[in-house]
């Protein structure tokens, strides 16, 4: 048998290349360790033959076997996963340390467990013990979950072989390593390695996979970034630690739409689902105080009621101070410069603080003419004339530009039991009947002198 050609493999981020040197893929000199015999091929240029069972398939005639799917029961995750578990999928969760990733996948895997067990639940970080102690404390101990405290992939594979589970939970993909590759756990090459090895074990076997990654204090999903082209769904998991709502986020979706959020909340029981976010947001807010207003922001297809809040008061000396919280500061320093500029406010000479209250986060231009008017009125110190919902986006000239997804912003300020809505005119050409009242402004002249009266 004819030897096959020498691969290398770069010890630090898993790169291969024909001959050893200088990693051309992270520049690192001397990391490779050869990888003999990787590649057994007949006489070079023989043609391999074609593997068994990739015969091309008419369209027409694929089957929909695998494609089948399983609710968790959690409406929120579902939601994300565009509409429950999908059999042989691969799921990756990403979010920072302490942010809830494992108590979301314990309770997935506890709701599974009661509709389509068994449900293994591999963690590499907590041993069984601690994953029971938080079942108990969460009041829930389904038949149908097995725990593994293993990080060595190999075993991981040959429990599932025998236990042959539908749903695999890996927390997390840094912990776990194949002892045939030198590098540490959590190391770009073993993280790219497993879950490929993972990747084939779910395709194989059916069974639906989620591996849980950290992300690094940059906000990168360093190691496990290097998944995300490989599986079929990509969620994050983000809230701010001091509060206790919980954003679910697909940034990649196989089986449905990346538009979808989950909301949670974090209890003393666990992660409990917000079924109705922009009642949470709002439910502290104060009426008729200056600087606050309400605001629509349209997640996906979900629209998000908060209330932003801008507080101007007489800056000391020197520069004047700008802490956002919530928003884009760049944004919030461009839209407080039309806001100056426009209506005469002697800004330069104030320090301006914005908030998102409650932790909630808006990024999306429609925010824009809120936050100018939220400024407006805490400068003139005068609160917005009655309960009203504010979008629009604003542009340079203070004019104020159209959004997406009028109607759905507007059932949702309606379903919430707001009076009206100032929106932009131009989104109010057609005909069509709205389900609130809404006035439409063409600059934030016309709206300031609409809501704050001058
Ligand atoms: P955890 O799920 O372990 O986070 P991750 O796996 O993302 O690192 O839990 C994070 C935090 O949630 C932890 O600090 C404790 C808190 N928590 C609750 O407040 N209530 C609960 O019922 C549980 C299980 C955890
Ligand atoms: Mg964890």
């Amino acid at each position: 048998m004819a030897r096959g050609s020498s691969v290398y493999r770069c010890q630090e981020c898993g790169f291969a290349a024909p001959k050893p040197g200088t990693c051309p893929d992270c520049t690192r000199q001397g990391n490779y360790v050869p990888l003999v015999e990787e590649r057994q091929t007949g006489a070079r240029g023989a043609r391999a033959p074609a593997p068994p069972g990739s015969t091309p398939v008419p369209l027409a005639q694929v089957g929909l076997e695998g494609g089948e799917r399983t609710l968790t029961g959690i409406g929120e995750l579902d939601r994300v996963l565009g509409g429950g578990v999908v059999r042989g999928s691969l799921v990756l969760i990403g979010g920072d340390p302490g942010v809830g990733k494992s108590t979301m996948m314990f309770q997935a895997s506890c709701a599974l467990a009661d509709v389509s067990p068994p449900v293994l639940y591999v963690s590499g970080e907590e041993s069984a013990a601690q994953v029971k102690l938080r079942a108990d404390r969460l009041g829930i101990s389904p038949s149908g979950l097995y725990l593994l405290a293993e990080t060595n992939l190999e075993g991981i594979e040959a429990h599932v072989g025998s236990l042959k589970p539908q749903v695999l939970v890996v927390d997390s993909i840094q912990t776990v390593y194949l002892p045939d590759l030198e590098s540490a756990p959590g190391s770009v090459s073993q993280v790219r390695e497993c879950g490929g090895r993972l990747m084939l074990l779910a395709k194989r076997t059916g069974v639906a996979t989620f591996l849980v990654g950290h992300v690094t204090k940059e906000g990168a999903l360093a190691g496990p970034r290097v998944l995300e082209h490989l599986v079929d769904t990509v969620l994050y998991f983000e809230g701010e630690r001091h509060h206790t709502y919980r954003v679910l986020r697909a940034v990649k979706n196989r089986f449905g739409s990346t538009n979808e959020i989950g909301v949670f909340e974090m209890t003393e029981r666990g992660l409990a689902e917000v079924k109705n976010p922009s009642g949470f947001f709002l439910s502290e807010r104060p009426r008729g105080a200056p600087g606050s207003v309400v605001v629509s922001s349209l997640e996906g297809t979900r629209p998000l009621l908060l209330e932003l809040q801008a507080l101007v008061s007489p800056a000391n000396f020197g520069t004047p101070r700008r802490t956002v919280l919530g928003m884009d500061y760049n944004r919030v320093c461009l839209l407080l410069a039309v806001l100056e500029k426009r209506m005469g406010f002697p800004l330069q000479t104030r320090d301006v603080f914005v908030n998102v209250a409650g932790g909630g986060r808006v990024v999306e231009p429609a925010a824009d003419l809120g936050l100018i008017v939220a400024a407006a009125s805490s400068y003139m110190d005068r609160p917005v004339k009655g309960d009203l919902v504010i979008f629009g986006e604003v542009g340079l000239a203070g004019e104020v530009r159209a959004v997406t997804g009028l109607e759905t912003r507007l059932r949702e300020a309606a379903a919430l039991g707001f009076a009206g809505a100032v929106v932009p005119r131009n989104n109010l050409s057609d005909q069509v009947r709205l389900p609130l009242d809404a006035q439409g402004v063409a600059s934030i002249e016309e709206a300031i002198e609409t809501l704050l009266g001058t």
